[in-house]
């Protein structure tokens, strides 16, 4: 399901950027400085979708507290993990180290990130906070990053009550979705999975999100 459609407001005619409230950076930062937010746990689909693959370098956007990143450094993955939260940077550092295992933790927004196109055998995001721009720049910044022959894997939770969302100050509508990132893949791109599936997660503020869309795409070689 998509977590936007037609009768609302077209991206280019709302506000864009990290600057509303309740939406920047610094919302991040606060909500990393209190008690562990997330399970802790890598995502489930990551799992699923990834143990198959042969260990590459791999771009983690917006890696929150790292255990996906911690799980794909300890399958042998050259992980370079962003986010835009430095709490939350640190928090994914203390992880790894207590786990024995070496990421590349850094303090970047997607489109800001340098040294990032055609990098990446792997790409994965979970739960994009990428804003929808009218020139669809995080899209763009997703895609590219990937390298011909390499991997993207973007999971969204699926079914969200808008309604709900946006009295928790939040509109989906604001944010890059399921349906953005499938759009963008054209030419040159294989979707080999787009399902959505159960999730069973019962830690973490996102435990009740009880559904996944997930897409993975492989970039064809040049
Ligand atoms: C919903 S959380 C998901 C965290 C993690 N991927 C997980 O599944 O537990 C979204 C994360 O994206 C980060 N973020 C927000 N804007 C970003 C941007 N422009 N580029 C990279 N990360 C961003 C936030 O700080 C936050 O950690």
């Amino acid at each position: 399901m998509s977590t936007h459609d037609s009768q609302h407001a077209p991206a280019a005619e709302r506000p864009v950027g990290n600057d509303r409230p309740g939406h920047g950076h610094a919302d991040w930062e606060e909500r990393y400085a209190g008690a562990p937010v997330w399970s802790g746990k890598p995502n489930v689909a990551l799992v699923a979708e990834v143990s198959d693959l042969a260990p590459g370098r791999v771009l983690d956007v917006g890696c929150g507290e790292g255990a996906d990143a911690i799980w794909l450094a300890s399958r042998g993955w050259r992980v370079t993990a962003i986010d835009v939260a430095t709490n939350a940077l640190g928090r994914s550092r203390a992880a790894a180290e207590a786990a024995g295992v070496h990421v590349d933790w850094v303090s970047s927004g997607l489109v800001e990130l340098p040294e990032r196109d055609g990098c990446f055998d792997l790409v994965t995001v979970f739960y994009p906070a990428l804003m929808r721009t009218p020139d669809s720049s995080a899209e763009a910044a997703l895609l590219g990053a990937v390298a011909p022959g390499g991997t993207l894997l973007v999971v969204h939770h699926a079914e969200i009550d808008r309604a709900v969302a946006q009295s928790h100050g939040f509109d989906p509508d604001d944010y890059v979705g399921h349906d953005d990132v499938v759009a963008a893949l054209g030419d040159g791109w294989v979707i080999e999975v787009k399902e959505q599936r159960e999730r069973d997660v019962t830690e973490g503020a996102g435990a009740h999100h009880h559904h996944d869309l997930v897409v993975r795409a492989r970039r064809l070689p040049l």
